[in-house]
């Protein structure tokens, strides 16, 4: 159990945490962040055989939730920066309580008794010390809800799993990249203000990415897990940027190259037409 009040709380009861990491990187991860332990028989180390199964499970759960975005990770990119470099936390289930429905999802194997994981954040460390780069965050919250499983509230499941995960890897300072209209925008807004580096980024296959970074403390990392009690200081916004719109994200980029600065301070808002304005801060 947690020492601070989150959005669900249940989600612990129902969930045991796992790590992969290889024993290489396994010494400098925190395996109980914020006192929530990982058992011991729940640390997966890649470079095992035994290990097979649940890592193909963990490449599954990619293909459900990024497959939809079109952005499935080729099995190799899995291995080489995911389960080498960096570090993958998340909840799983054994596979004894698993739901028929995603059982049926995952196409467990009929012998296989061990866990099957229903959230995972990857990150990478970055070269100076305490500084990651978020590589992946999946959560089965929107695969239930596409295939109308009812059988367990995932509320929260996303945001725990990454205030979790950063606690384990140590991270004092954290980059991403994510899509202006996608969902985990939300999620990320929750750690505090986003720092912008690109708008716009020619360089990702999805062009319409944004780079964003913020300073991880524990205030954050509570905040994101939904204790209310952490306010954290959110400056109004200067102007809002629809989600759709590459011609303003093309020269917010400008404005960043030029040297200015900007923050995405808050949430987004969604529009009845299913897409986002996000409040930017010039700072
Ligand atoms: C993105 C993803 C991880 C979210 O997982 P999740 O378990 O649903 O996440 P959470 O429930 O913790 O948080 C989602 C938040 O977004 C909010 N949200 C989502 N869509 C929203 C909308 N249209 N309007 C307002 N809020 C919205 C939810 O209300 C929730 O916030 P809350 O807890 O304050 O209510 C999951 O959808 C996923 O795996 N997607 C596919 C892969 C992907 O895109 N990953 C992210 C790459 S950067």
């Amino acid at each position: 159990m947690l020492p601070f009040p989150v959005r669900n709380p249940r989600l612990l009861d129902e969930f045991t945490p796992y790590l992969v990491a290889t024993p290489f990187n396994l010494p400098a991860l925190d395996r109980a962040p914020f006192g929530v332990p990982v058992p011991p028989e729940n640390i997966i180390d890649p470079l095992k055989l035994e290990s097979e199964v649940f890592l193909r499970l963990l490449h599954r759960l990619d293909g459900l939730t990024f497959g939809p975005e079109g952005m499935p990770m080729p099995r190799w990119v899995f291995f080489d920066c995911s389960e080498m470099p960096g570090a993958i936390y998340g909840l799983a289930r054994p596979a004894a309580t698993l739901w028929p429905k995603a059982r049926e999802l995952f196409k467990v194997p009929h012998d296989y008794d061990g866990l099957v994981p229903v959230s995972m954040y990857v990150a990478i460390p970055m070269h100076r010390p305490g500084i990651w780069f978020g590589h992946n965050l999946s959560s089965l919250a929107p695969v239930f809800e596409r295939a109308g499983v009812t059988d367990t509230d995932l509320r929260g499941l996303g945001s725990l799993t990454k205030g979790l995960a950063l606690k384990c890897f140590g991270v004092q300072e954290f980059w991403g990249a994510t899509q202006w209209l996608s969902k985990a925008l939300f999620i990320h807004v929750k750690f505090g203000p986003l720092d912008l580096q690109t708008a716009f980024t020619p360089a990702h296959s999805e062009h319409e990415t944004l780079t964003y970074g913020f300073r991880v403390t524990d205030a954050a990392l509570r905040a994101s897990m939904g204790d209310a009690s952490v306010v954290l200081p959110r400056p109004p916004a200067s102007f809002w940027l629809e989600g759709h719109d590459v011609p303003a994200m093309r020269a917010l980029q400008d404005r960043i190259e030029a040297g200015e600065r900007f923050v995405i301070p808050d949430v987004p808002r969604a529009t009845p037409d299913g897409g986002v304005l996000v409040p930017i801060t010039r700072v």
